[in-house]
């Protein structure tokens, strides 16, 4: 999707794609979950998914099955889906609200939505058995900017540490206080460093994305995170139009207090590893990214307006949300025909050229994050 042309550039000259292995192999698969997934910050949405105290929903992470809450308090916190006992799952339904306790369904083990067994039918039979023994087993929750995120390590790194770039970076774009209009659910047959390398670059774009390139010129714009765990930059929005929208006018009231150099511009950013973060003068959309297998990867984006902009049906917040419905299709089309192809015995990794230098960042973001020092 994006592009990003005059890269201060990073030394990517020799650069290559992954070799095969990388898009189809269960132990880089097995890998990925082991190093990245289950270590690192993980966009699962908005803050308003769990408004309530006892709301909550279910987050799959590769095999496991993560509650998040609100509890009684306020507090976001997450679980392991998995009962002290014998280790059955607490919760089926995807989303819900607990009264004020989360009861295992086979033998009635009850939890605290602080996590807390305040509950546990005739254990107190079992020598030595103490309830206090017994907590669910939590997992890290972070808030940032309205995002929940939640990291499955038992020591995270800290996430203003992890993600330095970001914090205080988009404060203009009053984050917090906007609101998802629509959450469209896409299942695509590729691997989800696919996803990441094609939202790098916009050398697709022109061939790809003919209406995007014609109110963006694939060749416009600057990055500003060029390297580590974030990257990105902006794009210029072509004069006489004001968005990306089907009509290429605005679709809403500006997000928060733009300076005018921001009005004719859209940023990207990668955030490794399963969120896309794309800011427009008058929505903003982001990508959560969430593999299955080697070849296929669940992806939500959704659609985020200023109140003003929801509450007055003369604006056309459709106007923006289908244009890039429309965009990811034809980006989703196009990495499920790249995973196809990456699968042959013929394919082998290819030089990426100068218009790719953020893929090629992502690349090596991953390879320094499984330990490998290159690809094996
Ligand atoms: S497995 Fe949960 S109460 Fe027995
Ligand atoms: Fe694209």
């Amino acid at each position: 999707m994006t592009q990003f042309l005059k890269t201060t550039q990073v030394g990517i000259d020799g650069a290559r794609t992954l070799p095969r292995r990388y898009y189809v192999a269960p132990e880089i698969f097995a890998e990925e979950s082991d190093r990245i997934f289950t270590r690192r910050w993980l966009c699962v949405g908005r803050e308003d998914r769990i408004a309530a105290p006892g709301d909550y929903i279910l987050q799959q992470v590769g095999n496991e099955s993560i509650i998040l809450l609100r509890d009684q308090g306020g507090t976001a916190r997450a679980y392991y889906n998995v009962c002290r006992h014998r280790g059955t799952r607490l919760c089926e339904e995807h989303t819900g609200r607990f009264s004020e306790t989360i009861q295992c369904p086979y033998h009635a083990w009850t939890y605290a939505l602080d996590g807390r067994l305040i509950g546990a039918p005739s254990a107190s039979e079992i020598e030595g058995f103490s309830k206090a023994d017994y907590p669910l087993h939590s997992v890290a929750v972070e808030s940032w900017e309205g995002f929940l995120f939640i990291n499955l390590a038992e020591d995270p790194e800290p996430f203003a540490l992890a993600y330095e770039s970001l914090i205080g970076r988009f404060e203009r774009f009053n984050l917090p206080n906007l609101t998802v209009a629509r959450t469209i659910e896409y299942d695509v047959k590729a691997n989800w460093k696919l996803l990441f390398q094609n939202y790098s670059e916009c050398y697709h774009c022109g061939p790809v994305h003919p209406p995007l390139a014609k109110l963006t010129p694939p060749t416009s714009g600057e990055n500003d995170l060029v390297s580590g765990p974030v990257t990105g930059g902006f794009m210029v929005i072509n004069q006489g139009h004001q968005s990306l929208t089907m009509s290429g006018r605005s679709c809403g009231v500006m997000v928060g207090d733009l300076p005018d150099e921001d009005l004719n511009r859209v940023y990207y950013y990668a955030i490794f590893p399963n969120m896309l973060l794309s800011l427009h003068p008058d929505y903003v959309m982001f990508h959560t990214l969430w593999p299955e297998a080697p070849g296929r990867t669940r992806i939500f984006c959704s659609w985020l307006f200023h109140p003003d902009t929801l509450n007055n049906p003369a604006h056309n917040p459709e106007d923006g949300i289908e244009f890039w419905d429309m965009t990811n299709r034809q980006d989703w089309h196009i990495c499920e025909q790249s995973q196809l192809g990456v699968q042959s015995r013929a394919y082998q990794p290819g030089p990426y050229s100068k218009r790719e230098s953020l893929s090629v960042q992502f690349d090596r973001e991953v390879l320094k994050a499984l330990g490998h020092g290159r690809p094996v």
